[in-house]
């Protein structure tokens, strides 16, 4: 008996230790989604680095954003659902409209088709590079 409430004791412990581990994991996972998704849909006019100068920048009216400086434009804080809300662009969000981006909430509600899910699956796209886009925020200006 004294051995099983030793053996519980180390279990949960191994659990306490592996939760952090775990959570890192999942929150790598997204963001190496996110990196993907917004490669494949953002670098040309956003650039591989997400500073705005992609090959199609020169082409367009509006210069692409650097969106390595959301943060640094509020105040260091990222603008989580107004950066999720520009990217779906099915609701009008004003200086947005000009039309220089797509609407990739239509997008990619289209590419995975008209059943229920495809509404989740644009959702769920759209959060990844959200993520993504807050894991390359440039530190605060005077912080390495
Ligand atoms: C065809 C070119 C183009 C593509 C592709 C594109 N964008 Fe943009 N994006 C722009 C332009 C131009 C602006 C700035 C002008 C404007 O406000 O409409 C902009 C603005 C933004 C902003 C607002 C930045 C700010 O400072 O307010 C965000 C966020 C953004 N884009 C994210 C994305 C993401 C994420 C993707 C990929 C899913 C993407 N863009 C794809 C052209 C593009």
């Amino acid at each position: 008996m004294r051995h099983t409430r030793y053996v519980i004791v180390g279990l949960s412990f191994l659990v306490v230790l592996w939760l952090p581990v775990a959570s890192t994991r999942a929150q790598q996972a997204v963001i190496v989604a996110g990196k993907s998704e917004y490669h494949k849909s953002c670098a040309v006019c956003h650039g591989s680095d997400g500073k705005g100068r992609g090959a199609m920048a020169t082409l367009l009216k509006v210069k692409p954003a650097n969106l390595t400086r959301l943060s640094a434009n509020h105040d260091g804080i990222f603008p989580f659902w107004d950066v999720y809300r520009i990217i779906d662009g099915r609701k009008e969000i004003g200086g947005h409209g000009s039309g220089d981006m797509p609407v990739w909430g239509t997008v990619f509600k289209q590419e995975a088709g008209a059943d229920l899910g495809a509404d989740l699956s644009a959702h769920a796209r759209i959060l990844e590079i959200v993520y993504y886009l807050e894991s390359i925020q440039a530190a605060p200006r005077g912080k390495p």
